[in-house]
């Protein structure tokens, strides 16, 4: 029995998509403390199976080997018993990849503002599609070509620009909500109170 969730919530994983700067990991990383599950990070994942950085992975190799390494790297992860992923930005963009997810997992779209977005990318350099002159162009079009896919996902939460666990909280009970209509009974005891 899971406190946060319910039983019915546990029979599959958590995927978590969005654009870079959503939160994902740090969500995602909390969000398994909560509920008690185990938390993998597919981009760690794919650097771990590549030996090389995502960066080094783009320069060397290009976008599309990474997006095949990261297709099998994710299929391979949602074949493992239930956990919390935070996949990259680009991952449930792959038809295939989405195809996966949908099929296997819950997939939560962490949406998140445009200024919280790009603050958030701002502070680091590591993400090879924004090494670019205009990041807030960038950004812009990869919300233009994404929003819609995203939209895909089972359950939308907006990614607060406050304290993470606010956010973790609003995931928590949007799982909830979901996973006992997935199971048909929504005011069922196994989906007890959200203490956590
Ligand atoms: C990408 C997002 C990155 C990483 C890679 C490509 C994307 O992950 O997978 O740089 O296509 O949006 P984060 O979303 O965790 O930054």
């Amino acid at each position: 029995m899971n406190a946060a969730l319910g039983d019915q919530a546990l029979n599959r994983s958590i995927v978590l998509v969005g654009l870079m700067g959503s939160g994902k990991s740090a969500i995602g990383r909390r969000l398994a403390a909560r509920i008690g599950m185990k938390f993998v990070d597919a981009d760690a994942e794919i650097e771990a199976a590549a030996g090389l950085s995502i960066n080094d992975i783009f320069e060397v190799h290009g976008e599309e080997a990474f997006r095949d390494g990261e297709r099998r790297v994710i299929a391979r992860l949602l074949s493992e018993p239930p956990h919390v992923l935070a996949t990259g930005g680009g991952a449930f963009i792959d038809a295939d990849t989405r195809a996966s997810i949908k099929a296997y997992a819950y997939s939560v779209w962490l949406r998140a503002d445009f200024d919280v977005l790009l603050r958030r990318v701002s502070r680091r350099d590591n993400r090879p599609l924004l090494k670019v002159e205009n990041k807030e162009e960038a950004l812009r079009q990869l919300i233009e070509e994404r929003y819609p896919i995203y939209e895909e996902a089972d359950i939308i939460v907006q990614s607060q620009d406050g304290p993470h666990e606010e956010t973790v909280s609003d995931v928590i009970a949007a799982l909830r909500r979901f996973a006992a209509g997935d199971a048909g009974d929504e005011d069922s005891d196994r989906s007890p109170d959200l203490a956590t």
